[in-house]
Order: C-alpha cells, then sequence, then structure tokens
C-alpha cells in the first residue's frame, strides 16, 4: 500500500506539472480525490491492513491527499493570477485615444412646435394643462353639447375601449374634453390651453392617421366678446407666421360653441398668391374655434348669463408638416432617426 501512494503523489506531481488551465486542474481532483479518484480506491484497502499497519499508513494517505490538495489549490492560484496579469497587460487603457462620441437627441418636430405655441400662449397670459387621452365618452361628446346621433360617436369613427358603471370610455377624439374638465374643476377667470394626442378610427394615409395632435384652447370671463377671440387669435397667428400674415374667420358649426368659424391664414409658401401648398386659394386653414355655447356652460356648471368664452381647436401634425414642408403625415410617427436627426 506504501508504493501505491508513493506511486499516485508521484503521478500527481507530474501530471500537476504539465495541467495548464482550471480545466485540467478540476480533471485532475476527479481523478485523483474524487469517488472514483484513485486515492479513494487505496483506501478501500485500509480494512485489510493489520492493526499495526493502519495508523501509519493512515497517516501517509493523509500526507498524500494533503500533497495533492494543496497542489492542486496552490496550482489554481497561480493560473489565475496569470490569468488576470494576461488582462491587464492586453486592456490597458490609453487615455490619450479620442473618447466614443455619444450622439445627441434632438426635439421632435412635433414637439418643436408643441414648445412653440405654448410659448406663444403662456406669452398671452394662458395656463397650460392636461388631460387624459382615455376619457369618458360623456365629457368627450355629451357635455360638449354634441348630439346623440353625431355620426363622430359611431364605432366606425371612434375607438371605445370600455364601459364602466354603465359608463362608456372612449380614446378622445378632440382636446375638447380638457375644456369641460377644466370648468368643471376650475370658477372663472379661465385661460388656458392643452395640447395633447387624439384618436380617430381613421385609415393611415399621408394626411390621415389614427392618432394624431391637437391644442385645445379656452377662455372664459365676464365680457368675453368675439372681438377678445379675433383679436386673440389673430395675434397668435402672427406670432407664429409672421407680423405680415393675414387671418379671415369663416362661419363654420361646431355643437360646443355658437356663433363658431373656421381660422385660415395667408399662405406662407406664396403669401396668399396661390400655389400648391395653398390649393391655389392663397389660405391655409389652421383652427376651429367660437363662443363657447351656453349649454356647455351651464352642464359644466358655469352661469352663461354671468359668463361667456370662446374656445379654439388647432391641429398640431398639420402645422407641423406645413412649416417644415414635411410631404407625408406618416413621417411623423415612423421614427426614422434619418428624418428625425433634420430638426437639431
Ligand atoms: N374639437 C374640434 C375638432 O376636433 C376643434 C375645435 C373647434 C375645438 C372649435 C374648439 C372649438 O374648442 O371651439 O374638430
Amino acid at each position: 500500500m506504501k508504493e501505491e501512494l508513493l506511486a499516485i503523489r508521484a503521478s500527481f506531481e507530474e501530471e500537476l506539472s504539465q495541467a495548464k488551465s482550471l480545466r485540467d486542474l478540476e480533471d485532475l481532483r476527479v481523478r485523483f480525490l474524487g469517488k472514483k479518484g484513485s486515492m479513494t480506491k487505496v483506501m478501500k484497502g485500509m480494512g485489510r491492513l493489520s492493526k499495526e499497519e493502519r495508523p501509519v499508513m493512515g497517516a501517509l494517505a493523509n500526507e498524500v491527499r494533503e500533497t495533492i490538495t494543496k497542489g492542486i489549490s496552490d496550482k489554481k492560484e497561480q493560473i489565475e493570477n496569470e490569468q488576470l496579469e494576461a488582462r491587464l497587460a492586453t486592456e490597458k487603457l490609453d487615455v490619450t485615444l479620442p473618447g466614443a462620441e455619444i450622439p445627441r437627441g434632438g426635439r421632435h418636430p412635433l414637439q418643436i412646435v408643441i414648445d412653440e405655441l405654448e410659448d406663444i400662449f403662456l406669452g398671452m397670459g394662458f395656463s397650460i394643462v392636461d388631460g387624459p387621452e382615455i376619457e369618458w365618452s360623456k365629457f368627450n361628446f355629451d357635455y360638449l353639447n354634441m348630439p346623440p346621433e353625431h355620426s363622430a360617436r359611431d364605432l366606425s369613427e371612434t375607438f371605445y375601449t370600455d364601459t364602466t358603471d354603465g359608463e362608456e370610455i372612449v380614446l378622445r377624439t378632440q382636446t375638447s374634453p380638457v375644456q369641460v374638465r377644466t370648468m368643471f374643476k376650475q370658477k372663472p377667470p379661465l385661460k388656458i390651453i392643452s395640447p395633447g394626442r387624439v384618436y380617430r378610427a381613421d385609415e393611415i394615409d399621408a394626411t390621415h392617421s389614427p392618432v394624431f395632435h391637437q391644442i385645445e384652447g379656452l377662455v372664459i370671463d365676464k365680457n368675453i366678446t368675439m372681438s377678445d377671440l379675433k383679436g386673440t387669435l389673430s395675434l397668435f397667428a402672427k406670432r407664429l407666421y409672421g407680423e405680415d400674415v393675414k387671418t379671415r374667420f369663416r362661419p363654420h358649426q361646431f355643437y360646443f360653441t355658437e356663433p363658431s368659424a373656421e381660422m385660415d391664414v395667408t399662405c406662407a409658401q406664396c403669401g396668399g398668391k396661390g400655389c400648391r401648398v395653398c390649393g391655389n386659394t392663397g389660405w391655409i386653414e389652421v383652427l376651429g374655434c367660437g363662443m363657447v355655447h351656453p349649454n356647455v356652460l351651464r352642464e359644466c356648471g358655469i352661469d352663461p348669463e354671468i359668463y361667456s368664452g370662446f374656445a379654439f381647436g388647432a391641429g398640431l401634425d398639420r402645422i407641423a408638416t406645413l412649416k417644415y414642408g414635411i410631404p407625408d403625415l406618416r413621417l411623423l410617427f415612423e421614427n426614422d432617426l434619418r428624418f428625425l436627426t433634420q430638426f437639431q
């Protein structure tokens, strides 16, 4: 048995000197110390030894086992150190190399337009309020004086999401419900704008998208008249398009305003002479507006005998596409960096 143990030690030392990797070492451990390893095999023979021999062989076996365990762990440490050295040598940091450029983001063209409009209206004393995109149907339609048979309520035009406690929920089709929320929450005087996303069940093409953007405005106070509306919105048009721009108000019909109008501005492309952009009319339609309907005021808890006001709503996507000459609405929503980086 003594010879066997010594032979094991000799062959271990020989093999240890050949081992080059952590894997080799694990291999060695299994072959010498594992369940079926050579040391285990020898130890099984202990039982056959005489009483006198057993402690002597036991001591020698322990010594050999110790040699193997220590040999493996020393070599392991050595290999790990070498690997670390090698890595440190190859991964040396050259502080003189130029840094990797971090690409700088920019604002989306729509956001640029929203920021610009917010600046203009803040400058005229408006505050900015936010409203939910998932909205009660009654806020989107009923409180705005829209009749039950209005075609916009049709399933083919509006996304209905759910019904809670008998109340239908829609993806808002306009930013106008923010008017309702504002009037319920605050007492006049009110002077707010609210930009945001709106949804309609439209097909997607160059000028339509089921998701688009509007900005809503609402002014309520005593003695607000149509001339306040015209003055405010004409000034807004000048701030947005320049001092030379002219505005005109065409009669129109909305359920939540009476009288109602649409505001056009002279075409920025041709200065009003007529071109492809304005369909040869010289005018571009910018927004819908009107004096808030007494029914809307009443429904929202404001006395139309005391207060009056005006409201307006404009499509932001069209303002952006006209401003930048973007030929297709879809470009605004595709998140193509080749497009977006042109606005920095
Ligand atoms: N909500 C209207 C639309 O989506 C736009 C609008 C028109 C808003 C007149 C108003 C308004 O506040 O007074 O077509």
